[in-house]
C-alpha cells in the first residue's frame, strides 16, 4: 500500500498532522505537496505538543524522510527558524529534502498579502498574511523565483528585478507604500543559498524510486478540499490545490501511483477567515465548541468559527478526492451534550437539497436542515476500541459515515498520538 493520500474534507483544521502522525515509523516518506505556512499542525507526542507550518509531520518520526514537494510555496525564514526550534528540542532535522522547483514567498509577497486584503475591506478573505497568494500569482503569471534560482545569483538578481518591475509601480501609486529594493531581496535569499544546498533534490525521482522499491510514500494535505482554489467556496479559498489531485501535481507522482486516499473530517466544523459556513453557530453552542475544542488558529491565533458536523460538505470532499477512508477526529470534544445536530440538506429558497449547489450566490443562502441524534455524557478519551464508545456516540459515529459516503476507518478521540480508536488499518 505505498501511496497514501492525507486530505482535509472540510475548511481545514480537521487533525491533519495527528493523522499523519499517528502512521508513524511504517512510513518511509512523507511529502508535503500544497501550500505554504499558512498550514498549522499541531501533534502532540507523549505530552509535548509541536506547531509544524512547513515541514511535514513526519519530521517527527526517525524513520521518515520529510519532503517539500514542487507544489509548496516556501518562506525560507520560516523554514530554518522551524528547523531551529525542532532542533533545539532535539528532533533531528537534518534528513529532509526540498524540490528544487518550489516556489519562494519573498519579503514582497507579504507585503503584496497584507496590502491587498487591507484594500478589499470588507470584501476580504481573511488569508493568513504569509504571502501565500501573491507567491502563487507569481508562480502561476511565471514571475515566480524557485528554490533552484538560489544557485545562480546572477538569474536569481535578474529574475527578482522583473518580478518587482511592476509590482513596485503597484505599490507605490496604487497602495501607497515604499518601493521594495531588489538588491536587498536578492541579498536575503542568497543568504540561504548554503544552508539549503544539501538538502535539494530531484524529489520526483526520489519519491518515484521509492515507490518502484515498496517504500510507503505519505502525502500531508494542508488546508482542506472547500480551501482548493477549484473545488472550494471561491474566491474565499487558498491559492492552491489541497485536494488529493494536488499530490500528484505537487510532488511529480502520477495518479496510478495513489493506491489510498484518507479524507480528515472534524466531528463538527470550523472554518478561518472568511467565507459562507451554512451550519455556524455565532451563539452559546458555538461558543462552548470553541472552548471545548480549543478552536483558536495555530498559524494566526485568531478564533477559529465553530459548527455542527455538516454532512454535505464532507460528501461533496468525498467525490471530488475519491476517499477511500475518513478518520473522524475530536469525537471527545462533542462529550456532554444532551442532543446533537447533525446537517442533512439544505433548504435553499424553500427547496430542499442534498447535495452542495454548484453555485456560490445558492451556497450564501442555504439554511441547514438538521437531525438530531443523541449525546453522550461518559468521558471517551481513553477509548481505544469501536466497542469502547458509548452507544450514542457509535450511532453519531455510524450516521456521519452514512452522509459522508466513505468508511470511517479510525477516530481521533484526543489530541494525543495514542488517543485514537481504529476501525481498520490505514496503511
Ligand atoms: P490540521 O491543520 O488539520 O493539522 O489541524 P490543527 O492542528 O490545526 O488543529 C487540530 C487541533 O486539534 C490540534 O490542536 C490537535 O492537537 C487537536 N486534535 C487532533 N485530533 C484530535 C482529537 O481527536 N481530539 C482532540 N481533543 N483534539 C484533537
Ligand atoms: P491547515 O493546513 C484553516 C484559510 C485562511 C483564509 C484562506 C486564504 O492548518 O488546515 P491564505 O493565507 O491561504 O491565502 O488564506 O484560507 N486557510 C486556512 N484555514 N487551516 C489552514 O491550514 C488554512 N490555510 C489557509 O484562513 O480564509
Ligand atoms: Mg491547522
Amino acid at each position: 500500500m505505498p501511496g497514501v493520500v492525507i486530505v482535509g474534507s472540510q475548511w481545514g483544521d480537521e487533525g491533519k498532522g495527528k493523522a499523519t502522525d499517528q502512521l508513524g515509523d511504517r512510513v518511509d516518506f512523507c511529502v508535503r505537496y500544497s501550500g505554504g505556512n499558512n498550514a498549522g499542525h499541531t501533534l502532540v507526542v507523549n505530552g509535548e505538543t509541536y506547531a509544524l507550518h512547513l515541514l511535514p509531520s513526519g519530521i517527527l518520526n526517525p524513520s521518515a524522510i520529510p519532503v517539500i514537494g514542487n507544489g509548496v510555496v516556501v518562506d525560507l525564514g520560516v523554514l530554518f527558524e522551524e528547523i531551529d526550534g525542532l532542533a533545539a528540542r532535539g528532533v533531528d532535522t537534518s534528513r529532509f529534502l526540498i524540490s528544487t522547483n518550489a516556489h519562494i514567498i519573498t519579503s514582497y509577497h507579504k507585503v503584496i498579502d497584507k496590502v491587498t486584503e487591507r484594500f478589499l475591506g470588507k470584501r476580504r478573505i481573511g488569508t493568513t498574511g504569509r504571502g501565500i497568494g501573491p507567491a502563487y500569482s507569481d508562480k502561476i503569471n511565471r514571475l515566480g523565483i524557485r528554490i533552484q534560482d538560489l544557485f545562480d545569483e546572477s538569474i536569481l538578481r535578474q529574475k527578482v528585478a522583473a518580478a518587482l518591475d511592476q509590482k513596485n509601480q503597484l505599490l507605490v501609486k496604487v497602495y501607497n507604500r515604499r518601493a521594495v529594493d531588489p538588491t536587498q531581496v536578492a541579498d536575503e535569499l542568497l543568504t540561504y543559498a548554503d544552508r539549503i544546498a544539501p538538502h535539494v533534490a530531484d524529489v520526483a525521482l526520489v519519491l518515484n524510486t521509492g515507490l518502484d522499491e515498496g517504500k510507503v510514500v505519505l502525502f500531508e494535505g494542508a488546508q482542506a478540499h472547500h480551501l482548493d482554489v477549484d473545488h472550494g467556496t471561491y474566491p474565499y479559498v487558498t491559492s492552491s490545490n489541497p485536494i488529493a489531485g494536488g499530490a500528484c501535481t505537487g510532488s511529480g507522482v502520477g495518479p496510478t501511483r495513489i493506491d489510498r486516499v484518507i479524507g480528515i473530517a472534524k466531528a463538527y466544523t470550523t472554518r478561518v477567515g472568511e467565507g459562507p459556513f451554512p451550519t455556524e453557530q455565532i451563539n452559546p453552542d458555538g461558543e462552548k465548541l470553541r472552548a471545548d475544542g480549543h478552536e483558536f488558529g495555530t498559524t494566526t491565533g485568531r478564533e477559529r468559527r465553530c459548527g455542527w458536523f455538516d454532512g454535505l460538505v464532507v460528501r461533496a470532499a468525498t467525490r471530488a478526492n475519491a476517499f477511500t477512508d475518513i478518520f473522524l477526529t475530536k469525537l471527545d470534544v462533542l462529550t456532554g451534550w444532551d442532543r446533537i445536530p447533525v446537517c442533512v440538506a439544505y433548504d435553499i429558497n424553500g427547496e430542499r437539497v442534498t447535495e452542495m449547489p454548484p453555485s456560490q450566490s445558492d451556497l450564501h443562502h442555504a439554511r441547514p436542515v438538521y437531525e438530531y441524534l443523541d449525546g453522550w455524557q461518559e468521558d471517551i478519551t481513553s477509548a481505544r476500541t469501536f466497542g469502547d464508545l458509548p452507544v450514542q456516540a457509535q450511532a453519531y459515529v455510524r450516521r456521519l459515515e452514512e452522509l459522508c459516503g466513505a468508511q470511517i476507518s479510525g477516530i481521533g478521540v484526543g489530541p494525543d498520538r495514542e488517543q485514537s480508536v481504529m476501525i481498520r488499518d490505514l496503511l
